[in-house]
């Protein structure tokens, strides 16, 4: 009998998550959920759907929805933060001033994913303080991008938090249809940081099928990737598409110059899902629905909060502390790898050493993940931090990026992320 809390309850993504509740009940009996959203509006559609899924599902489980935070996560057992401060119109941004610099535009990496950070941080925390104050052994179930630095903050504030993401499941869910197999039989032993990972084996009873993966399939691994075949030759490992924008950032800039943005796509995408779900004859999550990015993320989402919450444990790939499994990397680094979950929380499990080809990478973003949460700190509230000093993390946090690194280009973006971000940088 368990209370779950979805802050961000308001999103298109909701009717995918609700999907999961319905399907895998037995993994997680849901007795309450509550949907909490600052848009009335958005939520009394989604919230809508939601029940019309349920009802349709025969799942007994009851759905409300507010726009009060306090009174949503009352009694809840988890909390799922799956928010978007700014919505797509600040992602809109975040994919578009950095091409001026002729620097990738993109929501989680580079210069658009340090903004996404400082605008997130603070309200992800305050949230979690709330969460605290209310109920003391809540979980947090992070999904808000960017995921690593989120869920770093998070855990350095003492808060009980995993951070997910739904690319292992996605390639689990790949690899097992390339192989005939069902995915729960699909072990992957997948390393780095959130959206910096690569999938060293791929294992079924024991057998590593990567080699095999790659000679059969590697054409149209590829091409889903969007990443040359001979450079996953060479690799020899599969790296998940976020590696896209480091293996090949002047050609994805060229492209990101010429093609839609993707928070436009994703807007569109929107207005016709939300005009969907406002039908009150539909009660199942539409297919236009698996045009977003977050295909399976109900399943990780389901998986993961019930072995927190004492259900079925065992082996997930999530966000958590280092804690000495990537030796080179300090112990409260947060690290994306395979882990024991239950209800203490998630351990990773011990890898075989990262090849220096991917470490060397790992560690520079992990830098650059820590000034990016120092600068993050600064728009919290109640802080007395001044235009420079902010400015000063900003610029850092940039110059530590390996897609960025150049002070001129770290100069210009920084005066462009401020200029775009203004009314979300208390110090601004
Ligand atoms: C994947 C990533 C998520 C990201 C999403 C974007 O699912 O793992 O972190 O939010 O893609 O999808 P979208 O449809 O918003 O472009
Ligand atoms: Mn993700």
């Amino acid at each position: 009998r368990v209370k779950l809390a979805v802050i961000g309850g308001g999103s298109t993504y909701t009717p995918e998550l609700i999907d999961g509740f319905a399907r895998l009940r037995d993994v997680l009996p849901l007795e309450e959920l509550v949907l909490v959203d600052p848009d009335a509006g958005r939520l009394a559609v989604v919230g809508g759907l939601a029940r019309r899924i349920f009802a349709r599902q025969g799942h007994p489980g009851r759905i409300s929805w507010t726009g009060d935070l306090d009174a949503g996560i009352d009694g809840a057992d988890a909390v799922l933060l799956q928010l978007r401060v700014g919505g797509q119109a600040a992602r809109l941004q975040d994919e578009t001033w950095p091409l001026e610099c002729g620097c990738v535009g993109q929501e989680t990496t580079g210069a658009g994913g340090l903004a996404k950070a400082l605008r997130t941080v603070p309200v992800v925390l305050d949230i979690a303080e709330r969460v605290r104050r209310r109920n003391p052994g809540a979980w947090l179930v992070d999904f808000t991008n960017p995921v690593g630095i989120v869920t770093r903050a998070l855990l350095t504030h003492g808060h009980r938090a995993v951070g997910l993401c739904n690319v292992a499941i996605g390639l689990q869910r790949t690899f097992a249809a390339l192989l005939g197999v069902p995915p729960d039989r699909v072990e992957l032993d997948h390393l780095g940081l959130n959206h910096l990972t690569w999938e060293r084996a791929v294992r079924v009873a024991g057998e590593d099928l990567l080699p095999r993966l790659l000679a059969e399939h590697g054409d149209s691994l590829a091409g889903k990737l969007r990443l040359p075949r001979p450079l996953l030759d060479h690799l020899g490992v599969i790296p998940s598409y976020y590696l896209r924008y480091y293996y090949r950032h002047d050609a994805v800039v060229r492209e990101l110059r010429t093609e839609p943005p993707r928070a436009a796509q994703v807007a569109a995408l929107e207005q016709q899902l939300l005009g969907m779900y406002g039908d009150p004859s539909l009660d199942e999550k539409p297919e236009l629905l698996s045009r977003r990015g977050g295909a399976y993320y109900s399943e990780a989402a389901v998986a993961l909060t019930s072995a927190l919450l004492g259900g079925a444990g065992g082996t997930q790939v999530v966000n958590t502390r280092n804690d000495g499994t990537l030796p080179f990397l300090p112990d409260d680094a947060v690290i994306e790898a395979p882990a024991t979950v239950g209800p203490p929380g998630a351990a990773p499990l011990p890898a075989r050493p990262l090849e220096p080809l991917f470490a060397g990478l790992v560690s520079h973003v992990t830098t650059y993940e820590h000034l990016a949460l120092d600068a993050a700190l600064l728009g919290r509230t109640g802080r007395k931090t001044g235009r420079a000093d902010g400015r000063r993390a900003v610029f850092s946090a940039l110059l530590a990026h390996p897609l960025i690194g150049q002070s001129d280009h770290a100069d210009r973006l920084a005066d462009e992320l401020i200029a775009h971000n203004r009314e979300h940088l208390p110090w601004a």
